[in-house]
């Protein structure tokens, strides 16, 4: 029997009456699809091959020695949990279109990907999403990238050793193109925050009984099927039992600097004073930043970070519509298109993200986030959500505007916010915040099952 992707009811993995197919699919899935895996400190290594024969030895090695199942994976989180044990790094691998083709598969095999974006790759995506030309991007992904390998854990020392065992055992024919180091930052609460100072990677879809169980879910439901990030491996022996799934990367430069600006303009513009003014960076991200949703709460603060929230009689009057979190996860509808964000923050900071520094004393680059998301289809997610949502200024009504974080392309009409939260009254119309965040280049990846890594 094929695994039952459209299943409900979260993933119980544990369970002593787990089926045997089901059982397949965890020990042959990679990790960090289905569950985070820690990756404070992150090497991500882009590989080209350049001989099909070598190409394929390379993956099997870094599979059969270094890679860990998903299975394993929650069995190492339920060790650390119950008896402090740490766990092993991770390993994880994607391959492009253009990798498949470089290691032997003909192009009519490649065409088993449903994913057209995928197997457009995102050199051919620019015009669609926004993105700057590709002779504008860094110079690695400008090439023709054949695969990633990302090598994560909390500590650098394990990642800077399997580093150089990874690269020690590319063979010649294969070049390293490139290379990113993410590392993770958090605030003083200790949640992890991105280069703006705001908490994030806290909403999640959740796959699993024992996370689903941890969280409070009296207005959203975190439980999503196994069909939001799993596919079918075409190549795996058994694709009925071996899963895969569309990795999307994006190198994105936030502009610290210009950001904090932008949040002081536009308290001054609406008038908000003291700490009210928190809320002007709130209305873009949609969240303050500690986290607390700005569609409940007009102030910051107040215990763990909820994501047990909808928009619900929320017409803009608390939490705009264009708000980041507003616009890629409109709650109401749309659960088929929410991703699971497995990114990294990158660059080195000496100042403090959370803080209340002035401006000019952020930086303008180096900075940003490699973002990373796995995906059932690039199409109806990752590239919806910045297409069809952040990109259009109509989404979720006309005049919405950009998103304010991620929104790419000409800003044209003029927006409104809520002067006072909760109240109808808005601002009057003002030109829309400028971009900050600049994409320097990515690639669409499939992270295939480890039983097609094993038999190359
Ligand atoms: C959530 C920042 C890029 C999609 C968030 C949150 C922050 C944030 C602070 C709130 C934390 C949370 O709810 O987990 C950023 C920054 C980005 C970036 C600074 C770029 C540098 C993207 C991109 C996408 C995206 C490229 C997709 C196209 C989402 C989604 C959520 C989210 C789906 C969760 C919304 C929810 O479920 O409530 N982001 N983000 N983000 N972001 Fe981003």
């Amino acid at each position: 029997m094929p695994v039952d992707l459209n299943n409900a009811r979260p993933l119980a993995w544990d369970s002593a009456t787990l089926d045997a197919d089901t059982k397949a699919m965890l020990d042959n899935l990679q990790p960090n699809i289905l569950r985070a895996h820690v990756r404070e400190h992150l090497s991500v290594l882009f590989v080209r091959f350049n001989d099909a024969a070598e190409g394929k030895a390379f993956l099997r090695h870094v599979a059969t020695t270094h890679m860990k199942s998903a299975r394993k994976h929650l069995e190492e989180v339920r060790d650390f949990a119950t008896r402090g044990r740490r766990g092993t790094p991770y390993v994880g691998i994607g391959i492009s279109k253009a990798g498949y083709r470089d290691l032997g598969h003909t192009v009519q095999d490649v065409r088993k990907f449903g994913d057209q974006v995928f197997r457009d790759g995102m050199k051919q995506r620019v015009a669609e999403v926004d993105d700057p030309p590709v002779d504008q991007w860094d110079r690695t992904y400008q090439r023709e990238i054949h695969a990633v390998v990302l090598i994560g854990d909390d500590r650098p020392e394990p990642v800077a050793k399997l580093r150089q065992e990874i690269r020690a055992a590319l063979p010649a024919s294969a070049r390293v193109l490139g290379e990113e180091t993410g590392q993770g930052m958090r605030n003083p609460a200790g949640d992890g925050i991105e280069h703006f100072g705001y908490v994030d990677g806290r909403s999640q879809p959740l796959f699993l009984k024992d996370e689903v169980d941890r969280e409070p879910k009296k207005r959203w439901d975190p439980a999503f099927p196994l069909s939001n990030v799993l596919v079918p491996d075409p190549f795996a022996p058994d694709p009925r039992r071996h899963h895969g799934s569309y990795l999307v990367f994006r190198k994105l430069e936030q502009n610290v600097r210009a950001f904090k600006e932008i949040e002081q303009h536009l308290a001054d513009a609406l008038g908000l004073k003291g700490a009210d003014r928190d809320r002007a960076g709130a209305m873009l991200i949609g969240r303050f930043k500690d986290g607390t949703p700005l569609t409940s709460k007009g102030k910051a603060g107040g215990g763990p970070v909820s994501n047990d929230f909808t928009f619900d009689g929320d017409e803009g009057g608390k939490c705009p519509f264009s708000g980041h979190v507003r616009k890629t996860n409109p709650r109401s509808f749309g659960r088929e298109v929410l991703m699971a964000r497995r990114g990294q923050t990158y660059g080195r900071r000496t100042d403090h993200p959370w803080d209340d520094a002035p401006p000019e004393t952020r930086p303008s680059g180096e900075v940003g986030l490699l973002f990373m998301a796995f995906n059932a289809s690039l199409e109806n997610q990752f590239e919806f959500t910045q297409r069809t949502w952040a990109n259009n200024e109509d989404f979720q009504n006309p005049a919405t505007g950009h998103d304010p974080v991620i929104g790419q392309g000409r800003r044209e009409i003029k927006v409104t916010f809520p002067k006072v939260w909760g109240k109808p009254e808005l601002s009057p119309p003002q030109a829309q915040v400028a971009q900050t965040i600049t994409m320097r280049g990515g690639e669409y990846f499939f992270a295939p099952s480890l039983a097609y890594l094993r038999g190359l």
